[in-house]
């Protein structure tokens, strides 16, 4: 008795489900949604070549080090990097004494307590703190950036789809809102405290361009700091953020392969030498 019962159950929830799949298709093919202007202008990110891509990739430490500048001398202002400490600069190739001034001259000192009276203080920052964040509370950099919040940068690199690629071509990618999309979608007009980004998924960003200018930051080693050179800097140092192990992955990567290709042979010549006696 139960199992024509299962059976009936069975069918009557293949009949409900076969049900609802032709009218969801009839409804979808009688009104499609209606497009939107995400749908539409939403481009995917430029491509960007860095030294740490594929899996022989290393990181250009001279590169890491002029990203780390841009965003000390103008992400910083308004994004944290909380997971990053400022120890962790030598990997990218500053000396510790270089490490320490960095710590100590940073603009925004770290909360402390006063060890005579016990109120809140700050203090210069040390090469084991993290960096500060720029803003007491999110209700501070709320209130600093038209009711925005700017994320914390530590792991955005593998927060977007895209990763650096995403962060150039957002950095980049600032436009006037195209003449046409507003006549289509006159409610997807950029308002004015937003800014029309056709990389970022709403098409309408709260963050100012950040990078307005050439010369916007003075290289130390030479190197000609256009828009794009600084956003690819500042991208790839991101990426080191938050992968500081990619190229130890890399390098173990490789290790096993070059392991398995070993034992792969020693394998078969183990085999050919048990069965050598023996008629196939
Ligand atoms: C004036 C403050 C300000 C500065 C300077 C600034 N940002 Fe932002 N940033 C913001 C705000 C605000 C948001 C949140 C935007 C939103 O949610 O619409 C944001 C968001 C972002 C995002 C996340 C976008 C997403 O997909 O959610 C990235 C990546 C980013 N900023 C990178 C940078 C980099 C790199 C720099 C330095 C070159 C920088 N920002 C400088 C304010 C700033």
């Amino acid at each position: 008795m139960v199992r024509p019962l299962g059976i009936l159950a069975g069918l009557a929830f293949v009949a409900i489900l076969v049900f609802s799949a032709i009218t969801g298709a009839i409804s979808y093919i009688s009104e499609p949604p209606a497009p939107t202007a995400e749908h539409e202008y939403h481009l995917h990110p430029k491509p960007l070549h860095l030294a740490s891509d594929g899996p022989l990739g290393h990181y250009d430490r001279q590169q890491l080090q002029r990203g780390f500048q841009v965003y000390k001398e103008v992400c910083s202002a308004c994004h944290s990097l909380h997971q990053v400490a400022f120890r962790d600069l030598t990997e990218i190739g500053f000396s510790e004494p270089e490490v320490k001034a960095i710590a100590t001259q940073w603009a925004i000192e770290v909360p402390s307590v006063n060890p005579e009276t016990g109120e809140a203080a700050t203090r210069k920052a040390t090469p084991a703190d993290k960096f500060p964040d720029p803003y007491a509370n999110e209700t501070a950099a709320r209130a600093a950036n038209n009711n925005a919040l700017p994320p914390d940068l530590s792991l955005m690199a593998k927060a977007r789809h895209g990763g650096p690629e995403y962060i150039h071509s957002l950095i980049t990618g600032y436009q006037t809102q195209p003449a046409e999309l507003i006549k289509k979608f006159p409610d997807a007009k950029t308002p004015p405290s937003l800014h029309y980004n056709p990389y970022f998924a709403n098409l309408n960003v709260a963050m100012p361009p950040p990078l307005v200018a050439d010369g916007q930051v003075t290289y130390g080693d030479g190197t000609k700091a256009t828009v794009d050179q600084m956003a690819t800097d500042v991208s790839a140092f991101l990426l080191w953020a938050a992968e500081p192990k990619l190229e130890n992955r890399h390098r173990t990567g490789v290790a096993v392969v070059i392991f398995l290709l070993i034992a792969t042979a020693l394998g078969f010549l183990a085999y050919r030498n048990v069965w050598a006696g023996q008629k196939h």
